[in-house]
């Protein structure tokens, strides 16, 4: 075993260094902060060092109940007991109800699709939209997919295409073809993009995550619905970040009003279990038969047991009001920020997913500020380079959110000194 540090061991400064020794055996795609986390306990995080951070960035909209929620653990420990894996050839509990309540939940979906992640989830959505048109004999051709620029939808190589941002697709090349992009919230470029009667669906995000934290305006969210009905097009939801509670609603589409064919969830789904979810409305539950698509993981008992506490805690009437009183904090913490620092040009989002705009002369900065927060001991997000973005758990307290604001400020305080 000598080449593995003792976890005993593991509790030095010089540690920390040793165990950063080892991120070279990764493939070198990420750009982590310098610090190796251990623990977690509600919005705080601590390090191997024992040094505490405020987690305002949930593991990237994920950890949507705090770490270590208690109720969570149980759900997860009283499966670990039961059974961990069935494969999709044999039926365990766990996901037959977490199915039945996603479709509850839902008010719309008829079924639901299991898988693990947020790209799988789009991956099938793609596919089901694809075998939709091919039923009702659309020619190849015609089974576009329209989507929209600085969206994400993932990183397999179908769900990278639908990603409208050539920094994400360079170098994959060629790309899978059907995808037609357009400016996100333009009304009239939709109108002029499926004017040709070639489009099998519509799929953007409620609000924007990864692209600068950008909610579709109320009349975009509209007319796409028409313009799908219109064109018998379906009109495809990606709610894996801004979904599971994080505008106040459940679903991020509530707000709005609207009705989808598809929505995909996954992140929160799990809180930091990996799981997603495809969920189908009536147009197209009954599409797929057996064999058209499949995972070997997706439904796994144990991240279904977890998910299904996580989705009756983050339905609650509690995090709806939380949600309410802490973006509504979390936004005005913000706004002095910038005001106080001339930094910000904006905050905007929805809920307890904010997005603090950089002034465009500090529009490349994000990721130095978030060294900076790291630094100060809290835990941030950026949206580009341009977008300090802000995802904390919807059950964070008005002390840790006041603690994360003010290291915020101190961060944001030694940048200004700085230049
Ligand atoms: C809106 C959206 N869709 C899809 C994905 C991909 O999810 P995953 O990383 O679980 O594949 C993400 C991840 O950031 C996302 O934010």
């Amino acid at each position: 075993m000598g080449d593995f540090p003792a976890t005993d061991a593991v509790m030095t400064a010089a540690n920390t260094d040793a165990l950063l020794s080892l991120s070279h055996y990764y493939l070198p795609v990420y750009r982590p902060r310098q610090l190796v986390l251990d623990r977690g306990q509600g919005a705080r995080v601590w390090d191997i060092e024992g040094r505490e951070f405020i987690d305002l960035a949930a593991g990237i909209a994920v950890c949507s109940l705090g770490h270590n929620d208690p109720d969570l653990k149980a759900a997860l420990f009283a499966q670990a007991d039961k059974l961990w894996h069935t494969s999709n050839v044999f039926y365990s509990e766990p996901p037959l109800h977490l199915a039945q309540e996603l479709v509850t939940a839902s008010r719309f979906a008829e079924r639901v699709f299991l898988c693990n992640s947020g790209a799988e989830a789009n991956e099938v959505a793609i596919k089901l939209v694809r075998k939709w048109a091919a039923a009702q004999d659309r020619a190849a051709g015609k089974r576009v997919i329209v989507t929209f620029r600085g969206s994400f939808h993932g990183r397999t190589l179908a769900t990278v295409t639908a990603t409208a941002q050539p920094k994400y697709q360079e170098g994959y090349e060629p790309l899978p073809g059907g995808f037609r992009y357009v400016d996100f919230n333009d009304v009239a470029q939709l109108e002029a993009a499926m004017a040709g009667g070639d489009v099998a669906a519509v799929m953007f995000e409620p609000v924007q995550g990864e692209g600068g934290v950008m909610p579709a305006s109320a009349a975009f969210m509209r007319r796409a619905r028409e313009l799908c009905d219109q064109h018998d097009a379906l009109l495809v939801l990606d709610e894996i970040q801004v979904g599971m509670g994080r505008t106040g609603e459940l679903f991020a589409h509530w707000n709005w009003g609207v009705t989808p064919d598809i929505v995909t969830l996954a992140k929160a789904l799990g809180c930091g279990f990996p799981i997603g979810a495809m969920l189908a409305g009536p147009k197209v539950a009954d599409i797929m038969g057996v064999g058209a698509h499949g995972s070997t993981f997706g439904g796994n008992p144990l991240a279904a047991a977890v998910a299904r506490v996580a989705l009756r805690k983050l339905g609650s009437d509690e995090i709806r009001a939380n949600v309410q009183r802490q973006s509504a904090a979390l936004k005005a913490g913000l706004e002095a920020i910038g005001e106080e620092f001339g930094v910000f040009e904006q905050v905007r989002g929805m809920g307890l997913m904010l997005g603090a705009v950089l002034k465009p002369e500090y529009a490349n900065d994000a990721g130095t500020l978030l060294d900076l927060a790291a630094e100060q001991q809290v835990l941030i997000l950026q949206a580009g380079t341009h977008v300090l973005r802000f995802v904390p758990a919807l059950n964070i307290t008005d002390e840790e959110l006041a603690e994360g604001l003010k290291r915020v400020r101190a961060a944001i305080a030694a940048f200004v000194a700085s230049r």
